[in-house]
């Protein structure tokens, strides 16, 4: 154990901390709850304050302070810590303080800057109508404190000034995705007479936010929904809206209620809900998906009822499917979204929530499947969708029903699956078009993640990473960076200013890897280089096997030992 595990383990009272978590009371030298990680009605859940353990004698899960906050946060060893740490006050070494600096200033920002929006909300008189609207719409004063909801008052410079005067620079503000530049110079609030949602990461951290048009400055130019724009803190494709509160009810099986937008999250909590949440203004990608995961394994998606609604739906379970999830669609009236839903009939809530059905039924119902033209439009739809589940039990339950439904044998659909293997066209729809030069988002990661961890060990580019070359990157900001990283080595400069902000990118991608890998740097290095090698020699033979000529056998057995080598 590390001097600095052992310091956050003396001075965390673990009792304090689950307690955060779990209702406790003292049952002799112990305490006792419900516990977090299975159902039961008879508390088993012990804490021992003594030992800084807990136990659970009905799942039997156990451990101490770290494992707890792992379990129930969904986190990996070292991004545990790094969470307690903070709390407990104790300092982890930090391999690039520089960066880190900077990431925490704009967390600051963010975070003094919803206290700012949430404070002319609830107390000042700019906010004052804006309060009135949202308490029109059904919002508590409780929810708003809740979701630290605030108002952007109709102002370029509110903000600017504010920050100015907490003593941070444009450029910061600007990176935080907070304010514009003028072209003749000087800066612009983005948010302005908005209704201010606070975005959180996993952790609990605002990186972005969401703001809706107060309807008295609506001019019909403006979108009725502005988000910040991507920054070193925020991924669209990577974040969920109120993932970080909604984790702590989602359980392996618990369905993740998934909404569309900020008001249907903030509404079905307020209703009672804790289990949603939001993509906001994009669809639905396979990090999302990945990210719930951690969770559960089972989506719920309840878009609004609309056209854009059900495309939203057909692409979010394709994502879903992909990414070995079960799913089950809730189909509101038309024109309705759950946000209503809560307003207009709070009764009916539960009921409409309980009522999923799986989107092959839904889908075949739409479509028809009275005459033998609708039943082959139908197969048509589902076939794409059939292909690319991934959870094998799944498949076969889908199958199952789409032949009871459309009458046609199971094996017929089995073979039609087969047939025609090219991606279905709704996933390629739904995938962003920068990643297409990769056949997996997550390889785009590989690559960041690799320079992330060697810029903050460059001395392995000389060792473990020896055998790379630029060629093995494929994505040209990446190569380049590869090559100024290994220049600037040689002659011991630091990388040119132009690269700046993507290092922090690159940075974010290597912690992201730490949090969530219990292997040495040198490992994860070592493994990442094989994956790129063998990425290079896969796309070799798969050229080579095009070619088709007798020479290129020859060199295609020579990648295929190259291939054999690596894995081995
Ligand atoms: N959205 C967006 N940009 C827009 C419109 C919508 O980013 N121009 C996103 C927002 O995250 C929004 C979600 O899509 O919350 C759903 O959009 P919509 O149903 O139009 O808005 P509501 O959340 O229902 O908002 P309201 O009820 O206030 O009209
Ligand atoms: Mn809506």
């Amino acid at each position: 154990m590390s001097r600095e595990t052992e310091a956050i383990k003396e001075r965390l009272n673990i009792a304090d901390v689950v307690s955060e978590y779990v209702k406790l009371k003292q049952a002799g030298q112990s305490m006792k709850g419900l516990c977090p990680f299975h159902q039961e009605k008879t508390p088993s859940f012990i804490v021992t304050p003594r030992k800084g353990s807990w136990h659970c004698f009905g799942c039997q899960k156990g451990g101490d302070v770290i494992t707890f906050i792992q379990e129930i946060e969904g986190l990996e060893f070292p991004a545990a810590l790094k969470l307690l740490a903070d709390r407990a006050g104790v300092q982890l070494p930090d391999y690039k303080p520089q960066v880190e600096n900077r990431r925490q200033r704009l967390y600051d920002l963010l975070a003094t800057t919803t206290r700012l929006y949430h404070e002319i909300l609830m107390n000042q008189k700019a906010g004052a109508q804006a309060k009135e609207y949202l308490v029109g719409r059904g919002l508590t004063e409780k929810t708003m404190e809740e979701f630290t909801v605030g108002y952007a008052p109709h102002s370029w410079d509110t903000l600017s000034m504010w920050l100015k005067k907490k003593g941070y620079t444009e450029e910061e503000m600007v990176a935080a995705g907070m304010v514009g530049m003028k072209d003749k110079g000087g800066t612009f609030d983005r948010f302005r007479g908005r209704i201010m949602f606070p975005v959180s990461d996993t952790q609990g951290r605002v990186v972005a936010f969401g703001g809706r048009i107060v309807p008295w400055h609506e001019t019909g130019n403006e979108g009725k929904y502005v988000n910040s724009p991507e920054t070193a803190l925020y991924e669209k494709r990577r974040t969920v809206y109120n993932l970080s509160r909604a984790k702590r009810h989602l359980k392996n099986s618990t369905p993740c209620i998934v909404v569309e937008g900020y008001m249907d999250v903030v509404m079905l909590v307020q209703a009672g809900v804790e289990n949603v949440v939001a993509t906001s203004g994009t669809a639905m990608t396979d990090d999302h998906v990945a990210l719930i995961g951690r969770f559960t394994n089972v989506l719920h998606l309840a878009f609004d009822g609309d056209a854009a609604g059900w495309k939203a739906t057909i692409a979010a379970t394709s994502a879903a499917l992909a990414g070995g999830m079960r799913v089950e669609t809730i189909v509101f009236s038309d024109g309705i979204d759950p946000a209503d839903l809560v307003k207009d009939t709070p009764d009916a809530v539960q009921g409409a929530l309980a009522a999923t059905r799986p989107l092959v039924d839904v889908l075949v119902e739409r479509i028809g499947a009275g005459s033998p033209q609708q039943r082959e439009q139908a197969l048509a739809a589902l076939l794409p969708l059939l292909r690319i589940v991934r959870n094998p039990i799944e498949q076969g339950a889908m199958v199952d029903r789409v032949s009871r439904l459309l009458k046609i044998p199971d094996r017929q659909i089995v073979e039609l699956m087969q047939k025609e293997s090219a991606p279905p066209a709704i996933v390629r729809a739904a995938a962003p078009v920068q990643e297409e030069a990769f056949e997996d988002p997550r390889e785009a990661m590989l690559e960041r993640q690799l320079l992330g961890v060697l810029l903050a060990h460059p001395e392995m580019l000389a060792s473990d990473a020896a055998s790379l070359s630029s060629d093995l990157f494929l994505d040209p900001m990446c190569r380049q960076v590869y090559n100024e990283i290994q220049r600037t080595q040689q002659s011991s400069q630091s990388l040119p200013e132009q690269y700046q902000s993507f290092l922090v990118a690159l940075q974010a991608r290597a912690e992201e890897l730490a949090a969530t890998s219990s292997f040495s740097p040198q490992e994860e290095v070592r493994t990442m280089v094989r994956a790129l090698h063998r990425r290079y020699i896969r796309s070799q033979l798969h050229r080579l096997a095009q070619e088709g000529s007798p020479g290129a056998l020859v060199e295609f057995q020579i990648e295929l030992t190259k291939l054999a080598e690596i894995d081995a």
